[in-house]
């Protein structure tokens, strides 16, 4: 069987669910799965009025607020969900960030076959970092996720240090009128821009929320950037705060958090000194663009623990390789605007433009065919990704399935930790190094999803 007819044979399963794990289900001890349901629920996001056909993803029952739960696994332990899509069009879950099996990585057509509504599938697979990752669908992306369909991942490790509280955030912005229905997901002008900016900004689906915390405790904030388009400048004011943790990978050297910036698919990891007295407030707040707003706020509780932010011991790293930067091959990477017109139309959510293109090419939709991998990389193979931003935008550009790290940029000083996502600035030019020791084929594109979607996306072969 090639891979394709694999595809379509398990996806004629008959009223069971497609076993996209046919390897490692194999393995001995495979956890029950959770069962993870795409459906409609309505909640009140904007201030006029609650938001039917909101999408969400609920674990057995669980609906309430909206939110898509947290998922929490463990560093080194397989983890199970089934996906069933109560929606009314296809889906499939990709686990962004976790470095796992490509038969497990959610994107139709490349990895897996489409989840049809009324039907399932089964995720399987072992997460080999510990950090905050997320999950979203990678089918009619710009509809799903702006829908709601984007919930946080935590790989926990036994070995971290212990903290008094966790605080997860899940920042996004929603396309709402004032009754709180949904408008047009984009603007055609803006998509071929920066991207479209939502109309309601939330943390937790909720307008500026209040969280409680220990008074002079140690907070780890988790912090999940889902939106489609929006990129955050982050600061706190009235706490102290260190960053423990970008886009899943520890920092080695744990830094004070001044202002950070962080875009659609990236992630923060805050350990966060509560103020000292009791009712105290501190908050976290956005400082990109015109003038600065609170995104949530820390309350302090109880008697102060009297911690401090040099008790907290770097987290552990995590097993990514180091490239070899004397064999490393090095691969010219443009991103660019694009004037060519046509537009293959795809099942799955092609939004009728192109604006974008990767080393002039323009990727139609959400299936790899007829597009050829931009680049075959040896397995176990170093490479270095020279890439540049030749266009006035920001792209925040994510690699599926590998982690990469920064050796250099051209417009500020680079961060250290290995990481899936890269903020590019306008104009930026970087060098991504990263050992393709993860076999498959692995998307590689812009997460300000209308980008994504009009063109700004590509995928590496590795074998
Ligand atoms: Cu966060 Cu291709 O995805
Ligand atoms: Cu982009």
């Amino acid at each position: 069987l090639d891979r394709r007819m694999f595809l379509q044979a398990s996806a004629a399963f008959g009223g069971a669910f497609a076993l996209g794990a046919g390897l490692a289900a194999k393995a001995g001890g495979a956890p029950d799965p959770q069962i993870l349901t795409a459906r409609f629920t309505e909640a009140r996001i904007a201030t006029g009025g609650t938001t039917p056909r909101l999408m969400t993803y609920d674990l057995s029952g669980t609906a309430g607020s909206g939110v898509p739960p947290v998922l929490r696994m463990r560093k080194g332990e397989p983890y199970a969900a089934r996906l069933i899509n109560r929606l009314d069009e296809p889906t499939t879950v990709h686990w962004h960030g976790l470095r796992i099996v490509n038969a497990m990585d959610g994107v139709p057509e490349m990895t897996q076959p489409y989840v049809y509504p009324g039907e399932g599938f089964d995720y399987l697979f072992t997460p080999p970092d510990a950090g905050t990752f997320w999950y979203h669908p990678h089918c009619n992306t710009l509809m799903q996720m702006g829908s709601g369909l984007t919930g946080v991942i935590v790989v926990e490790n036994p070995k971290d240090p212990a903290f008094d509280a966790e605080i997860v955030l899940n920042l996004r912005d929603w396309r709402l009128n004032a009754s709180g229905a949904f408008i047009a997901p984009f603007k055609p002008r803006d998509a071929a821009r920066g991207g479209t900016y939502g109309t309601v900004r939330t943390a937790n689906w909720q307008r500026e929320p209040v969280y409680d915390a220990p008074a002079g405790g140690l907070v780890r904030v988790r912090i999940a950037a889902t939106d489609v388009t929006r990129i955050y400048s982050i600061g706190l004011e009235g706490a102290a705060a260190k960053v423990i943790a970008l886009d899943g990978n520890p920092v080695e050297m744990p830094f004070a958090l001044d202002r950070l910036d962080i875009g659609p698919g990236q992630r923060v990891d805050l350990a966060l000194r509560m103020p000292e007295n009791e009712e105290s407030r501190a908050t976290l707040d956005n400082f990109r663009g015109s003038s600065p707003w609170t995104i949530a706020t820390f309350r302090a509780v109880g008697a102060s623990l009297k911690r401090d932010l040099r008790d907290i011991n770097p987290l552990p790293p995590n097993p990514v390789a180091e490239a070899d930067l004397s064999t490393a091959r090095r691969i010219p990477i443009d991103l660019t605007a694009t004037a060519e017109q046509g537009v293959s139309t795809s099942i799955c959510g092609t939004l009728g433009y192109t604006f974008w293109a990767i080393n002039k090419v323009p990727w139609p939709g959400d299936t790899p065919d007829p597009v050829a991998p931009i680049e075959e990389l040896k397995l176990g193979k170093s490479y270095v990704l020279e890439i540049a931003n030749r266009t006035p935008h920001a792209h925040p550009i994510h690699l599926h399935g590998l982690s990469f790290r920064v050796l250099a940029a051209n417009k500020r000083t680079v961060l250290p930790p290995p990481t899936d996502t890269i903020l590019l600035l306008p104009d930026e030019q970087a060098q991504l190094a990263l050992v393709a020791d993860n076999p498959g084929d692995w998307l590689f594109h812009c997460h300000i999803i209308e980008h994504q979607k009009t063109g700004m996306a590509a995928y590496f072969r590795v074998a």
